[in-house]
């Protein structure tokens, strides 16, 4: 068992391959106590480590000064209203009008295995895999239980934590959450700083590290998405951090909807990293005996670096979060029409273009934006998910089955939540768009967004799309989402419900996506949302791969990628070459280039083949090529950041290496070219066998394993910029 209790001082401890969590039960009051995550401790008594004899902890000697200890004691889950003025995780309003809540430890419950939170995306593990603890503390007064929620995944190094709250009925009929955080983490401080991820729609998941100043600070989303400006992913990192160096406690949230991510640093020195929804117009009605379960929040501590944290993260949504069968197979190369006609298209179009695509061993033509209702342009038509006959003749019937004569798959867009005002779903149905009685909602892209509180409007959009899916061989869909959640309010909802729609609009997207896997189980599913804006752990227990960004530039994609690999296995990131001069920033790259980093995700195109030169083709021969000669060590091997552009300027590289160190890709990318290069850059490989040997394929070299590691593997400079080279190695034993 991963999970002990310690009867005589009440201490739970939690125990993974090399890391240890540790809480107990404080005496006098029966508080929930953090004392300790890190590094893996033995199986002694670190009781110790409650502190609660130092001042200004003195609950056990006196209530006099109750309030000192409840504002710098570290709480496993701090509620607010009582005394504790740092963050907390859990708030409600009474009928009568009062917030405050204190909780008290009632008991626990350890069990092999793992279950499902109702309702939400989570990580999965089978018994041999992981234990589960379940700790339930309650308010006396309220008669309000709160069970939290943990489970350690032994092998991974990953503990996940969510909450569930119910309203047991007592002094209150109706209590409403104002809040409910889904982890909390009290620590020293010790010079920490922050990393967070942060951009734009065509800039998503940039990498900042901030040095935590007092106070609260974080990255929260209230776009009603996990969104392009902000991710719901945040790790306190130590002074001498690198890839290979320093400690990292890191959060990331399971969930596609509003969020908080916080740290606060508080006048004891003390830090509080909190992550949950964010509490922005969130309010739930709990009626006696009903209760409310919170995303999961995956947590990762590395002794070792962010390299080390990274590898945990792939590792554990590799095998724990992502479910569809596609997670392990290679994923047909596809061909996109978005960038090749945006809309104007028609099925004979798309046909010349998956001809020739098909000749050039590409594997499945995705139909994008453009097909249904009367979608000419991006002002209209959505919700109406007709196909529009003038641009495919036949329908999607006689365009699929001609696709698949010439030997590919079919996969077609959706942007199932969305509704135009120019629809005519919404003339038939104008109350079924979010919006707030009497104002006029602001649009975006000229549309606006389902109210999926309402059952009548998910079975609408639910039938749409098995009408769809069913009428041809369709085998993949992305499905998109391309605004914003704003004048939040529904026609459908109670006035005491309203607050509730945030987080009902994400329930029912989960609803919709798990009825799409449960249904068509073998589909391979995209998320998209305007580019990379719901790029987050909730989707890709439903999708496989999701699309990383709408910049498919090579460079640009350089630190989107850097920033999505941190956390995201190479296998999820969408990733597709492009013409130039690229539609995002006019840049004209190499079309090699543009290969290679697209090597680094899901692989495809997005362009109108068709138009492409002679030499161009002869290119996507040899990508699609280097797609099947190195996507299995792509998907399933070891991802190490070898150099970053982002910090040196000059040139990126990354290596993925087979886990038992046999074999490895490095790609490496010159951004800019660099004048006087008499001598070659020696990049320091990793994740190889020091003992072993190497032959470079490229150079026909023959390196020792450590050399290469602590030494450095010689790679020239390239002639220009923008360009790029795979170096290919593999063990040779004599
Ligand atoms: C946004 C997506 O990110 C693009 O790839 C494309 O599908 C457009 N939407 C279509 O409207």
């Amino acid at each position: 068992m991963s999970i002990r209790f310690d009867e005589s001082n009440r201490l739970f401890q939690l125990d993974t391959l090399n890391t240890s969590y540790v809480m107990g039960v404080q005496d006098r009051f029966g508080y929930l106590l953090h004392y300790y995550y890190g590094k893996k401790l033995g199986q002694r008594d670190v009781s110790y480590l409650a502190r609660t004899n130092e001042p200004p902890y003195t609950p056990d000697r006196n209530e006099r000064e109750k309030l000192a200890f409840l504002s710098s004691a570290p709480f496993e889950y701090p509620t607010g209203g009582v005394g504790d003025f740092r963050e907390h995780c859990l708030e409600i309003r009474t009928q009568s009008g009062f917030n405050a809540l204190e909780l008290g430890y009632q008991g626990f419950r350890i069990y092999p295995g793992k279950k499902k939170l109702e309702g939400l995306p989570a990580s999965f593990g089978t018994e041999a895999e992981c234990d589960s603890l379940e700790i339930t503390l309650e308010d006396s007064l309220l008669d309000l239980q709160v069970v939290l929620q943990y489970s350690v995944f032994r092998d991974l190094d990953v503990i996940t934590r969510s909450v569930r709250v119910c309203n047991r009925g007592g002094k209150e009929k109706v209590i409403y959450l104002t809040k409910v955080l889904s982890a909390c983490l009290d620590m020293d401080n010790a010079d920490y700083s922050m990393l967070t991820l942060h951009g734009s729609w065509a800039r998503e998941r940039r990498m900042q590290y901030r040095l935590l100043g007092y106070g609260r600070q974080g990255t929260f989303s209230e776009r009603g998405e996990s969104s392009h400006q902000e991710h719901p992913f945040l790790a306190l990192t130590s002074p001498n951090v690198s890839q290979t160096t320093g400690d990292v406690y890191a959060m990331h949230f399971v969930y596609s909807g509003n969020f908080q991510a916080q740290a606060e640093l508080d006048s004891y020195d003390q830090v509080r990293t909190v992550m949950g929804i964010n509490p922005y117009h969130f309010s739930w009605k709990l009626e006696a005996g009903e209760s409310f379960q919170s995303p999961e929040v995956v947590l990762v501590y590395s002794d070792a670096g962010l390299g080390n944290m990274t590898r945990t993260f792939h590792r554990f949504y590799r095998r724990h979060l992502i479910r569809s069968p596609w997670r392990d197979r290679k994923r047909p190369i596809l061909i996109n029409n978005w960038e090749g006609t945006y809309f104007d298209f028609n099925t004979d179009k798309l046909l010349d273009i998956a001809a020739s695509a098909a000749k050039l061993g590409v594997e499945m033509l995705v139909m994008d934006d453009g097909w249904f209702g009367n979608r000419f342009d991006d002002n209209r038509a959505l919700g109406d998910w007709y196909v529009n006959e003038e641009k495919l003749p036949g329908g999607l019937e006689r365009l699929v089955r001609e696709v698949n004569k010439l030997g590919m798959k079919f996969g077609i867009w959706l942007e199932p939540e969305m509704i135009s005002p120019d629809s005519d779903l919404y003339r038939a149905h104008p109350d079924w768009a979010i919006q707030i009685p009497g104002r006029k909602p602001g649009l975006a892209r000229n549309q606006l967004v389902l109210d999926l509180t309402r059952p009548e409007v998910v079975e609408y959009v639910w039938g749409r799309i098995r009408a769809i899916l069913d009428s041809a061989n369709i085998e993949y869909v992305k499905w998109d989402m391309n605004r914003q959640l704003s004048d939040v309010g529904s026609a459908f909802l109670e006035a005491d419900t309203q607050g509730e729609l945030y987080h009902r609009y994400v329930l029912a997207v989960y609803e919709l996506q798990e009825r799409l896997c449960s249904t068509y189980p073998n589909l391979l599913l995209e998320n998209c949302s305007g580019g990379g804006a719901r790029f987050d752990p909730g989707m890709l227990y439903y999708s496989p791969q999701i699309w990383c960004s709408d910049d498919t530039d090579a460079i640009e994609r350089l630190s989107i990628q850097e920033g999505t690999a941190l956390i995201y296995p190479l296998s999820t990131m969408g990733a597709h070459v492009s013409v130039c001069p690229n539609h995002t920033v006019g840049r004209v790259t190499p079309f090699e280039t543009r290969g290679h980093v697209a090597l680094a995700g899901t692989f495809g195109y997005e362009l109108d083949i068709t138009k492409l030169s002679e030499e161009e083709q002869r290119e996507v021969t040899n990508q699609v090529a280097l797609y099947h000669r190195f996507q299995d060590l792509i998907r399933s091997g070891d991802y190490y950041r070898l150099a970053s552009y982002r910090e040196n300027h000059q040139y990126d590289c990354w290596e993925v290496a087979s886990e038992d160190g046999r074999e490895a890709l490095v790609t490496f990318v010159q951004v800019m070219g660099r004048p006087n290069n008499f001598h070659s850059r020696r990049i320091k490989l990793m994740g190889l066998c020091p003992e072993a040997e190497y032959l470079v394929e490229e150079s026909q070299q023959i390196y020792g394993g450590d050399a290469l590691m602590y030494a450095g593997l010689p790679v020239e400079d390239l002639w220009g910029d923008f360009r790029s080279k795979l170096i290919y190695l593999r063990r040779v034993d004599r």
